[in-house]
This record gives C-alpha cells, sequence and structure tokens, in this order.
C-alpha cells in the first residue's frame, strides 16, 4: 500500500474542488491510499460527491474541545458529525503561523483518537534545528509530547515534513536528508510502540514535485507522500502519482 495525498491550504472553491475531486478519483490505481484536506468550506460539500473507496477526504486542522466557546473553531465532533473520518494536526504553518505548540497538538490529538478519527501528525525541523544539528531532538521531542499516553493508536499517520523544505522559495531536500528524517521517526516510534511501529504508515512531504517523487517514493523508509504545490492541479496530482508508483514498480517489481 502506498499513501498519497495533497493538503490544498486556503486555496480554491467548492466548484475547483468538486472538480479536482472527479478527476483524481477515475481510474484511480487500488494500490493507493489516497486522501485530500481540503478548505472547510469544500469539505462538507465534497461528502457528498461520489469518491472511490481508496480516496479519502480529510481536514487540515481542528479544536480539541468537543464544543465550547472557541470562536471560528471546529471540533472533532462536527468533523465526524459532516461524515469526516481523517484530520491533520500538527501542520508547520499551523505551528509557525498560528502559534500551535507540541502541547496544544498533544490534546488536539488526544481529542482525535478520542473521536475515533484517523490522524495525519506532522512534523518536522527547522532549518536552525537542522543547522545546529538538532534535527533527532527535534523530531523526538514533537512526536514524544503528541503521542503522550496514547498506548495504541489506533488510526495514526506520520508525515515528515521539515520545515526548510516546504513551500515557495524552500530548499529540496536531498534523499540523505530524507533518509535521516524518516529514520529518526521511525525510531522514536518504535520507541514509543514496538512491534506495532510497523502499522504507523509514515509519509514524507515538502516540495515533493514530478521531477524528485521517484527517488523519495523509492526509498524503503518511504510509506507515502504527502504533496503540496505540485498536486494541486488533477494533472499534477495525478502525474506525481503515476511516477511515484511507476517508480516503486521498476524498483521492486
Ligand atoms: P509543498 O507543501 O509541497 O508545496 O512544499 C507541502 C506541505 O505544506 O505539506
Amino acid at each position: 500500500m502506498f499513501y498519497f495525498g495533497t493538503n490544498l491550504k486556503m486555496h480554491g472553491t467548492v466548484k475547483r474542488h468538486e472538480a479536482f475531486l472527479a478527476s483524481i478519483g477515475e481510474n484511480l490505481p487500488a494500490e493507493v491510499e489516497a486522501f485530500v484536506l481540503p478548505p472547510y468550506t469544500s469539505l462538507y460539500a465534497l461528502t457528498r460527491s461520489s469518491l472511490p473507496p481508496n480516496l479519502q477526504l480529510g481536514a487540515q486542522n481542528m479544536h480539541w474541545e468537543d464544543e465550547g466557546a472557541y470562536t471560528g473553531a471546529i471540533s472533532p465532533i462536527m468533523l465526524k458529525d459532516a461524515g469526516i473520518d481523517l484530520v491533520m494536526l500538527g501542520h508547520a504553518e499551523r505551528r509557525n503561523l498560528f502559534g500551535e505548540t507540541d502541547s496544544t497538538i498533544h490534546r488536539k490529538v488526544v481529542a482525535a483518537a478520542r473521536n475515533d478519527l484517523t490522524i495525519l501528525l506532522c512534523v518536522g525541523e527547522t532549518m536552525e534545528e537542522k543547522e545546529a544539528g538538532l534535527t533527532r531532538q527535534a523530531l523526538t521531542r514533537q512526536l514524544t509530547v503528541a503521542l503522550d499516553g496514547l498506548s495504541v493508536p489506533p488510526n495514526l499517520r506520520v508525515a515528515y515534513e521539515p520545515v526548510w523544505a516546504i513551500g515557495e522559495g524552500a530548499s529540496e531536500a536531498s534523499e540523505e536528508d530524507v533518509i535521516e528524517g524518516m529514520q529518526t521517526v521511525k525510531d522514536v516510534l518504535a520507541s514509543l510502540y514496538g512491534g506495532k511501529v510497523v502499522e504507523i504508515p509514515v509519509l514524507f512531504g515538502g516540495s515533493v514535485n514530478a521531477g524528485n517523487c521517484a527517488s523519495f517514493a523509492t526509498l524503503n523508509v518511504v510509506d507515502g507522500l504527502f504533496v503540496g504545490r505540485a498536486a494541486w492541479q488533477a494533472e499534477g496530482f495525478k502525474e506525481v502519482l503515476q511516477k511515484s508508483l511507476l517508480a516503486r514498480s521498476q524498483a521492486s517489481p
């Protein structure tokens, strides 16, 4: 199984997203577990689209409380009520632009698990941490705080996204960077969950595109790819996915 998804961030309209989903849902390869994270306004509308069973919709964020005086926030119960079973937590933009901390992300992880949501937990070191040789320390901290007290994460996926590789103007990660970060994430998960770690897919994200996806997708430590800009058009989504799958099938026919 290969995981492949995109975060649409704060882009697009319902109409555009409907066309996007219809296009990527058509002939979606069966060996893929695909997901799309649209903005909330599109999310509910899109639950009425007919999607293949291996294409899942998810939210980009949520609050940790089930309800309350939290103006502008969306709760886990509201997501479930809207028919959503997947939520991303801890994206670098939430951490850096909206002040989310390891401990608020932890509260969200607990709330998501309590409400039976599949969690896509994003972690990644900043450029300062990388340059100071603190990548392992940063990833270990983010994972252990976020997952504190969760003995068996039922539906957990982790996305390793180095902050310095995300978005416009970012650097591309080398294969060595990806291997080091992914292996660290897997080591930390193994120390927390032992043998169950094999059940936790770890995806790589950050400037993944049609040119570099094959080299990342064929690394042993990569269970999937999490793509931003390069997958926001249906053609791009399909091209990156197709190239990744082709490279994987050629690497281990
Ligand atoms: P990018 O975004 O692929 O555009 O760098 C990745 C992300 O934010 O998850």
